[in-house]
């Protein structure tokens, strides 16, 4: 089993990229698992409240998932052509403290993907996250490219990927992205 966390960069409900990392769930291949999390819980990275009182349950929960699973899927919305806040201060939370960077992210394997309202489907987001993935040392995945445009447009009444081509795009994604990372499996 492959087993693979899709991080999805957004708090709302009907949330477009929580809609995407259910979709990999849903269309991921026999022998692969994702299992979906969101920033919930999270709360604004503060050095003092970090040092008064430890990394908050939510990271922590999030960190044994990641550190637990074959790959990581990052699926960023775009906010003013740039990362949203909400989700790099996830990813700030998630590497504290720096000596758990290696084990949380070292070169683990990481896909990007997103999707927005606009036309640039997150690729803008997309291409602003990559310094910090470098800073994070992960294997990033450069097999495939994913980006939902006018992402609403795709997706159904009942909150799930709709589009026929779109869902065919989202499969080899995450069949394509689950290969690469077992072929590192740390079990
Ligand atoms: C946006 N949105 C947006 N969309 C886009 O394609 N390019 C952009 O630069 C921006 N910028 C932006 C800034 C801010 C502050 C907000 C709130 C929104 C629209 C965005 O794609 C849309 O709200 C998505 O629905 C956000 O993703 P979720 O929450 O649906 O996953």
């Amino acid at each position: 089993m492959t087993h693979l966390v899709a991080l999805s960069g957004s708090l709302r409900r009907e949330s477009l990229n929580t809609t995407l990392a259910n979709a990999f769930a849903e269309l991921a291949p026999a022998g692969v698992s994702v299992e979906v999390f969101t920033p919930a819980g999270v709360p604004l990275y503060d050095a003092d409240l970090e040092a008064a009182e430890g990394i908050p349950e939510a990271v922590a929960v999030l960190k044994e998932r990641i550190s637990a699973a074959h790959g990581m899927i990052l699926v960023t919305p775009e906010y003013n052509q740039g990362v949203p806040g909400v989700l790099k201060n996830t990813v700030d939370w998630l590497s504290r403290p720096p000596a758990d960077i290696k084990h949380v992210f070292g070169e683990r394997p990481l896909a990007l993907c997103g999707a927005s309202a606009g036309r640039g489907g997150s690729r803008a987001a997309q291409y602003a996250w990559l310094p910090t993935l470098r800073a994070l040392g992960v294997r990033l995945w450069n097999g495939g490219q994913l980006y939902l445009p006018a992402a609403g447009e795709l997706m159904g009444a009942d909150g799930r990927l709709e589009d026929a081509d779109m869902r065919e795009r989202v499969r080899g994604f995450v069949t394509g992205f689950a290969e690469f990372s077992a072929q590192d499996r740390r079990d």
